[in-house]
């Protein structure tokens, strides 16, 4: 799978669509709102360019980008205006995301964002905001040398650029069968590799972006995390549950076993230590805050039965379904996968852990 052409969410406004299907995310990040605004705050005291330029990378096609866009803006602003008594700077916003993202969707919301911004036309003065698309993979340069203050990526750093290749044996049997990515039962040689390809991936994130800041420049990062063990119970009772329905559908004759066996997906969920390992070994940032959180029921967005959370899978996974097996199969799956979910999901509360890190440029 090429992951750069085929990876993205589902886009415009549907039923079906990341836009519609994403308040685990948006949850996750009013969690850790107070640490953003905090990083945003702290660098714009500490540097006041009169244009502040911040990327958001991975940013999708759904509300989510925008929230945090009106966050900072809203909070710099709030810091001039009724504190430092001078005006706002200008912003300069990059959204980023692969090629493949409906960008043309986070467009056209934005009248609606600009009139959000100006509280309705209330306000005399209000911040100049310049947006920018930039199409492509963050595993590698995407702005020049030392031109952005701030970036954001949200839930976008634990897919990585290719599915690692080393998850067949010599024979041609696949590591990982009915698996799609580390799991429970999955054996060591496939932990192995997904760290690798991690490895590999967040450090040339690191590199490249450590070329891209200024000296002091912030960059807060949220992703799916582990606190122990790579196969623990977490996020990955998601993709558990999907591996059964994919079963079900390989008993009932719908799909081939063959075809399972040899899906497998660009997922991993680091450890706070792994990623401490791989920001002191790249050497160009300072760890400000690495924190574990756990994002879990939600009862004002009902999140949490079985078919809201398949919809926020399917958003997510559906592109890429699509393109190894077929359209056909789709619906079906996940009607299967909603009625799995919320069976388990009586019984018990699933909690996603998640990681925030804060890195600060340091040369
Ligand atoms: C789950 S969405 C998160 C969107 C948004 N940041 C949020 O918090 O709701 C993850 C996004 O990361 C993007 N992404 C994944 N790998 C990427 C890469 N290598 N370069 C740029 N974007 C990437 C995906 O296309 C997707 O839109």
């Amino acid at each position: 799978m090429d992951v750069e052409k085929v990876f993205h969410m589902k886009g415009g406004l549907g039923e079906t669509s990341y836009a519609r299907n994403s308040s685990h995310q948006k949850k996750g990040l009013e969690m850790v709102k107070h640490i953003t605004i905090e990083t945003i705050i702290d660098l714009y005291l500490t540097s006041t360019p009169h244009t502040l330029a911040i990327a958001d990378l991975g940013c999708s096609s759904g509300p989510n980008t925008l929230s945090v866009v009106e966050q900072i803006v809203d909070a710099v602003d709030e810091r001039c205006c009724r504190y430092l008594l001078q005006s706002s700077p200008e912003f300069q916003v990059f959204l980023n995301d692969l090629p493949a993202n409906d960008f043309n969707s986070i467009f056209m919301a934005l009248p609606d964002f600009r009139a959000k911004l100006n509280k309705g036309g209330s306000r005399e003065a209000c911040p100049c905001v310049f947006f920018a698309g930039v199409p492509g993979s963050f595993y590698g340069r995407l702005f020049p040398n030392r031109s952005l203050h701030f970036i954001h990526s949200s839930f976008g750093l634990h897919w990585l650029s290719q599915v690692p290749p080393a998850l067949m044996d010599e024979s041609g049997t696949w590591l990982n069968k009915g698996k799609m990515c580390v799991s429970e039962s999955s054996p060591p040689l496939v932990s192995k590799a997904y760290f690798m390809q991690f490895q590999q991936d967040f450090s040339l994130f690191l590199k490249s972006r450590s070329e891209e800041l200024i000296s002091g420049g912030r960059m807060v990062l949220i992703l799916l995390g582990r606190s122990g063990h790579q196969r623990e119970m977490g996020h990955t009772f998601y993709w558990e549950m999907l591996a059964r329905a994919f079963a079900c559908m390989v008993s009932s004759g719908e799909v081939e076993e063959e075809s399972v066996d040899s899906y497998n997906v660009p997922f991993y969920a680091p450890s706070m230590e792994e990623i401490e390992g791989l920001v002191h070994a790249d050497g160009s940032f300072r760890i400000d805050r690495l924190e574990m959180f756990e994002i879990g029921r939600d009862d004002s967005n009902s999140m949490q039965d079985g078919g809201s959370m398949a919809m926020a899978v399917r958003a997510i996974q559906e592109p890429m379904i699509r393109h190894h097996f077929s359209e056909g199969i789709v619906d079906g799956l996940f009607q299967q996968y909603a009625e799995m979910l919320d069976a388990e999901m009586a019984k018990r509360e699933i909690k996603v852990p998640s990681l925030v890190v804060v890195l600060r440029k340091s040369k």
